[in-house]
């Protein structure tokens, strides 16, 4: 089965959202070489990182689908991510593991600190506001999301954070948080969402500490296209090759 892209829905900072030539409960999610930071901000066109992006994340939603994790994906195409069309409840679920990057910042504790037991953190999707951290409490009383869906997100986000864990640690890759986003089946039933990648993880060499993450290009570290296709290798176990 081949889908073909029909309309441009929506642009968003690193991905393009399609509708699907007849399948309106399916959507397309192109991934684009495109690299925001702070909140667009800051941005680069960064080679290859779509085709990497869109590998690692059909890989990685595979995995913890197997894992028992109900997922959007149904196909990757190339660059695009065919997925079940969902609305997204507007609730950034962070799962953290050792303490860096907004954590270290808001409570003075230092990057690398290990955290005891994972750390679940709630953010308001709002680009116009920042996405701020806020409790389960603002996204209820809001009207964001239910107290049970909510329950669900942070039993299948710790799930994910599992299964995630053990893959990169196979890899000598300690993983350090990330985010995830989840949505609404035209049923009600809550599915994993968005995507699983580098851009949206943080992800460091054990050992050495070397990030593996978008961080290189927040902070300004390094070659970001270089960095994912060392990723690219690590889970892949070959070489990225252009164009394949
Ligand atoms: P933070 O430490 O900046 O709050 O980021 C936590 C994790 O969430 C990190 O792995 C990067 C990811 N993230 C996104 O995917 N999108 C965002 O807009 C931000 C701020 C962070
Ligand atoms: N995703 C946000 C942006 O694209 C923030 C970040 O990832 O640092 O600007």
């Amino acid at each position: 089965m081949v889908w073909e892209r029909e309309t441009r829905e929506y642009d968003g900072k690193a991905k393009r959202v399609w509708s699907v030539r007849g399948a309106p409960d399916l959507v397309i999610l192109q991934f684009t070489d495109d690299a925001t930071a702070f909140n667009g901000v800051k941005r680069a066109s960064i080679p290859d990182k779509g085709r990497i992006n869109v590998e690692i994340t059909t890989h990685l939603l595979e995995r913890v689908a197997a894992a028992g994790v109900p997922t959007h994906l149904v196909a990757r195409q190339g660059e695009d991510l065919v997925c079940r069309r969902v609305s997204i409840i507007p609730v950034e679920i962070v799962v953290r593991n050792v303490c860096a990057g907004s954590l270290a910042k808001r409570y003075g504790v230092p990057e690398g600190t290990k955290l005891a037991y994972p750390l679940v953190e709630h953010f308001y999707k709002s680009d116009k506001l920042d996405d701020p951290l806020m409790t389960e409490e603002h996204a209820v009383l809001f009207g964001w999301a239910t107290r049970e869906e909510l329950a669900v997100c942070r039993a299948l986000a710790l799930s994910v954070n599992d299964a995630l864990k053990a893959f990169w640690d196979g890899l000598g890759v300690d993983l350090v948080d990330f985010k995830l986003e989840f949505g609404r089946l035209p049923d009600g039933t809550v599915v994993l969402a968005d995507e699983i990648t580098p851009d949206g993880s943080r992800l460091w060499e054990r050992g050495t500490g070397r990030h593996l993450d978008k961080d290189v290009f927040r902070r300004d570290l390094g070659d970001l296209s270089a960095t994912y296709r060392d990723l690219y290798a690590r889970v892949f176990g070959r070489p990225f090759v252009a164009g394949s």
